[in-house]
């Protein structure tokens, strides 16, 4: 088998933005969402002690929460090559075509964003999933025809963060379908001394305790938030740290006791103050924050929800008395409670 390669193009970005120092390089390296580790790691175990290709794999979940880490680690633990493509990127059948044909026996490949492939992508890959055959037609009216291209066996792997998006017919292809979670207090405090350590920073428990409460669930959140606590301790407190110098760095963010930024208080103001609570459909709120609804859908309401700060209604979205409670105590720094 063919070493790890690696990934392209859109992995180079997203890898500089992400910090690839701190992502975990093996599936024994992550933690938390024990579940889907287990699930994933006994396929894994069980393709490579028959030799055969790994099924088809789906994972969903809010941005941030670990999928891009799955779909790196695990062509890693099958000792095979990755291949990364984005939905948005792949416009025709054509786009997709390298990627077939490129993909070795047993190879992954990532189609990340899977969601917004269009239908007529999506459909030239559900033979290549099922039957790993692409039908290519060639020509155009009465002198097309349609050939037959066999493909050498494959894992999809797909991700999103919106599993609601993904036609039946597409989701019912994949073997495997996991959904990541927001991640606990716990399980973000040890996040946080394994990147502080890889970093080379000081950390004392009550300090990565406070930084994961304030992080909304999220590793890649838990990540910037340290960064940001680095550089203000290196400018600031001569490369000291705990925890009255950790709240400092953070409320100087804007980021409040339960970890939520200034955007996340506008779209919870917008809804308070704005629509009077609600409720409101999100075009609404989304036009009157000169934002798009797929930012506040992606980034913003899974937390917010999760929180039951607001909550979704067929008539659009509402403020709870909670969420109103958190606005009035909001930005000011209050007792930070156990969320999860
Ligand atoms: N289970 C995990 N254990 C440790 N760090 C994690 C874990 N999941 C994610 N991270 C960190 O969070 C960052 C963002 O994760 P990523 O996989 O890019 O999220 P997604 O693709 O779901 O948006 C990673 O670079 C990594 O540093
Ligand atoms: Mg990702």
């Amino acid at each position: 088998m063919t070493s790890f390669r690696e990934p392209t193009i859109k992995a180079a970005e997203e890898f500089v933005a992400d910090d690839r120092a701190l992502r975990p390089q093996r599936m024994a390296d992550m933690v938390g969402q024990r579940d889907v580790y287990e699930r994933l790691t006994i396929a894994i175990d069980a393709a490579r002690k028959r030799g055969e290709t790994l099924g088809h794999i789906l994972l969903d979940g809010p941005p941030g929460l670990g999928k891009t880490t799955f779909a790196t680690c695990i062509p890693r633990e099958m000792g095979t090559t990755l291949q990364i493509a984005s939905g948005a990127a792949l416009a025709a059948p054509k786009d997709l075509l390298p990627y077939l044909s490129n993909a070795a026996e047993g190879s992954v490949l990532f189609i990340d964003e899977i969601h917004r492939l269009p239908i007529a992508v999506e459909e030239f890959l559900y033979p290549a999933m099922e039957d790993f055959r692409i039908d290519i037609t060639l020509g155009d009216g009465v002198a097309a025809r349609t050939i037959n291209m066999p493909l050498r066996p494959f894992t999809l792997l797909g991700a999103t963060t919106r599993a609601g998006l993904i036609s039946a017919p597409l989701r019912d292809r994949f073997q495997m379908r996991e959904h990541l979670d927001f991640y606990s207090v716990e399980e973000l405090a040890e996040i946080v001394r394994r990147s502080a350590a890889k970093l080379d920073m000081p950390m004392d428990d009550a300090s990565a305790d406070e930084i994961a409460r304030r992080s909304r669930g999220t590793p890649r959140l838990a990540n910037n938030r340290l960064r940001w606590i680095r550089d203000f301790s290196t400018s600031r407190a001569g490369g000291q740290l705990d925890l009255k110098i950790a709240r400092t760095a953070l409320e100087m963010q804007g980021i409040d006791a339960l970890g939520l930024d200034s955007f996340d208080r506008k779209y919870l103001d917008t809804i308070h103050r704005v629509f009077a609570g609600g409720p409101v459909g999100i075009e609404a709120i989304a036009h009157t924050m000169s934002s798009a609804t797929d930012t506040l859908e992606d980034d913003v309401e899974p937390f917010l929800l999760r929180c039951e700060l607001v909550i979704r209604t067929p008539r659009g979205r509402r403020i709870t008395p909670r969420g109103e409670d958190h606005l009035g105590a909001a930005p000011k720094t209050v007792a930070p409670g156990r969320l999860f």
